[in-house]
């Protein structure tokens, strides 16, 4: 198994292993006597393999929604584990996407005060994105990703035949993440990925590539700045915006995809601001919105979807900590008042989407 990325912690330095076959890794774990949780999917997807190798009183399957990235859903898996009698020195391990590994990481970072984890990431989102950078996060009621801490696994295994049976809305998850790695980084793969764009959706096997990149370009990032306190602060690039438009339509909206479209929202600001120019706008808002949602804009609640923002929690009393371009490559933080200017920029925004669209169905 030589084929692996190794990621610099300061808890524990790990690795992120390529794989084509789980049966060693999984066989391994089970002999250090670990816990599995496993998303209700892939379980069904998968469990004629996974049956044979993980025994029944090790095995906790979850499902992979928002409502269960929870507190509650946290002490049902720790007071599970506990009955079991899970001890200090086991390991939990995750198989499922970033729901699952949120779940995971943070139960195990409580229990006895911290319990090893591994991580098997199946969508392209976690293989990409998620499975390294230490964060574990938790939602309180509808304000997304509230609770949490820095808690990296100790092993990671991709494997990209889980991206087989992955839904087309979910690869576009992924793939939004990815584009916002490359736009931070300026990485030409942001227009390789997108000029290739169905091509990569249809076959799963160019995701690699991408996959491999995007975890060198926030390792690149992580590595100096694992707690979030400066040059990671850059990662929020679409975030803020996609976080609220997420929330505000019940997760109908993907993560990677709301995040998209965030990213289209903060170069629009930035243009409004000056930053960029119209057309340096126009030129990025083409190719976004090729990984845009199929989502109807005019069902978006646009004073809901301000109150979301206004209860963002990076928000610093009154001002929205922005993340804003100047460019491929050339981000920078900025704080902005949350007033009518700001509303009306977000309103102009939505607002100029929902023209186009009807000058498009015209
Ligand atoms: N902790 C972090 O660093 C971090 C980073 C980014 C995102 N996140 C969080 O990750 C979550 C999103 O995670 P995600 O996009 O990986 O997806 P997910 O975990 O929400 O799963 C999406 C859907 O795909 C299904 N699924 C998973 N793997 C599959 C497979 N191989 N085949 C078929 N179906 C499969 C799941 O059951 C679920 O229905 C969000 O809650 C987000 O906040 C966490």
């Amino acid at each position: 198994m030589s084929d692996f990325l190794h990621i610099k912690s300061l808890f524990r330095n790990y690795d992120v292993h390529f794989v084509d076959d789980l049966t060693r890794p999984l066989q391994g774990l089970i002999d250090h006597h670990a816990f599995f949780i496993i998303d209700s999917i892939i379980w069904e997807i998968y469990k004629e393999k996974l049956k044979g190798i993980i025994p029944g009183g090790r095995l906790l399957i979850v499902e992979a929604n928002e409502n269960n990235k929870s507190l509650d859903k946290c002490r049902e898996i720790i007071e599970t584990l506990v009955a079991r009698q899970v001890r200090r020195n086991e390991k939990l391990v995750a198989i499922g996407g970033g729901i699952i590994q949120d779940v995971t990481a943070f139960s195990a970072s409580i229990i006895y005060r911290g319990i090893e984890w591994s991580f098997f990431p199946t969508t392209l989102l976690a293989q990409a994105d998620s499975c390294i950078g230490s964060k574990t996060s938790i939602n309180l009621g509808d304000k997304k990703n509230l609770i949490g801490n820095f808690y990296p696994p100790s092993k990671v295994y991709i494997d990209t035949a889980f991206l087989y049976t992955l839904s087309v809305d979910e690869i576009k998850s992924g793939i939004g993440e990815i584009l916002h790695y490359y736009l931070y980084a300026g990485s030409p793969l942001f227009d390789e990925l997108l000029h290739n764009y169905d091509v990569v959706i249809s076959d799963r096997t160019h995701c690699m590539r991408h996959i491999r990149e995007s975890l060198k370009i926030k390792k690149s990032v992580i590595e100096i700045d694992e707690f979030d306190r400066d040059e990671r602060n850059k990662f929020n690039y679409g975030h803020t915006f996609g976080h609220a438009i997420e929330s505000v339509t019940d997760y109908a909206i993907k993560h990677g995809q709301a995040v998209t479209v965030g990213m289209d929202l903060s170069n629009y600001v930035s243009m409004k601001l000056g930053l960029i120019s119209p057309d340096v706008f126009q030129e990025l808002h083409k190719k976004l919105s090729l990984n845009f949602p199929e989502f109807d804009l005019n069902k978006i609640n646009l004073d809901q979807y301000l109150t979301f923002l206004l209860k963002d929690k990076k928000n610093i009393g009154n001002n929205m900590v922005c993340i804003l371009a100047k460019g491929s490559g050339m981000l920078i933080k900025q704080q902005l008042p949350l007033d009518n200017h700001f509303k009306e920029m977000i309103h102009a925004y939505f607002t100029r989407e929902l023209q186009k669209k009807r000058m498009v169905a015209e």
